[in-house]
């Protein structure tokens, strides 16, 4: 099983504090039956260069494997969730913020209905930039049928969407989440993990709920999508 989105990157944003909860994170997601999880702090283009962002996560990542705990399992691909920006797909360099080794960007969406100019821009992401976005926990702003339109429109032309495990375990909202996925507008996991609590891991339990309800087919599906994304090289 894949995590598509983690915060496990020691003091690189609101997640990880240090080395040490980074490397219990990885250690509780492996024993959850994770074999491969997208490293992706936050981006911010208000805040920093995207260089700037790089230099500090490839610092955070050198942290990270000299600590005392640190197994290498799952295997870490680093990233970002990156936040929507105007005419971002006109800055090349927006790709040296994919999925490393992928094609895969991830990417948190602006709250509110997603206007024309927005699709447009995830479409020039994928056309232009040659990247699949992979919409960040789309159930913030697609359930109940919020921004469908739009969101179908951007699965159409090669988008993927991820959820948070925690949209199917939340009694609340597992009829709503298990309905996208029939739709098609899941297609990926993440934990969406900053510490050990309250934003814990927690694939161990999706795992579990995906083997009770979908068919073995359907689950093979899901992981043929994970090592599709994960197998497609980038020029990295
Ligand atoms: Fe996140």
């Amino acid at each position: 099983m894949t995590d598509f989105h983690t915060h496990v990157l020691p003091g690189m944003d609101d997640g990880a504090r240090d080395a040490g909860e980074s490397a219990a994170m990885l250690r509780l997601l492996a024993g959850q039956g994770v074999t491969a999880a997208a490293a992706t702090p936050h981006y911010y283009r208000s805040d920093e260069p995207i260089e700037d962002f790089l230099k500090r996560r490839e610092r955070a990542i050198e942290t990270l494997e000299a600590a005392p705990g640190f197994t290498g399992t799952p295997r870490l691909f680093p990233g970002a969730e990156v936040a929507f920006f105007a005419d971002m797909s006109r800055e090349a360099r927006v790709r040296e913020l994919r999925v490393k080794g992928t094609d895969v960007l991830l990417l948190e969406m602006p709250p509110g209905i997603w206007t024309s100019a927005v699709v447009n821009e995830v479409y020039q992401l994928a056309v232009s930039l040659r990247l699949t976005p992979l919409i960040a926990h789309a159930e913030r702003y697609a359930a109940g049928g919020r921004n469908a339109g739009a969101l179908d429109d951007i699965i159409a032309f090669g988008a993927l969407v991820q959820s948070n495990a925690e949209f199917f375990l939340s009694a609340r909202t597992r009829r709503r989440a298990f309905d996208m996925l029939r739709r098609g507008r899941i297609h990926v996991f993440g934990s969406d993990c900053h510490n050990l609590a309250p934003r814990a891991p927690n694939m161990g339990a999706l795992g579990t709920l995906l083997r009770k309800k979908l068919t073995p087919d359907r689950r093979r599906e899901l992981e043929e999508t994970e090592r599709r994304l994960l197998g497609a090289r980038g020029d990295l």
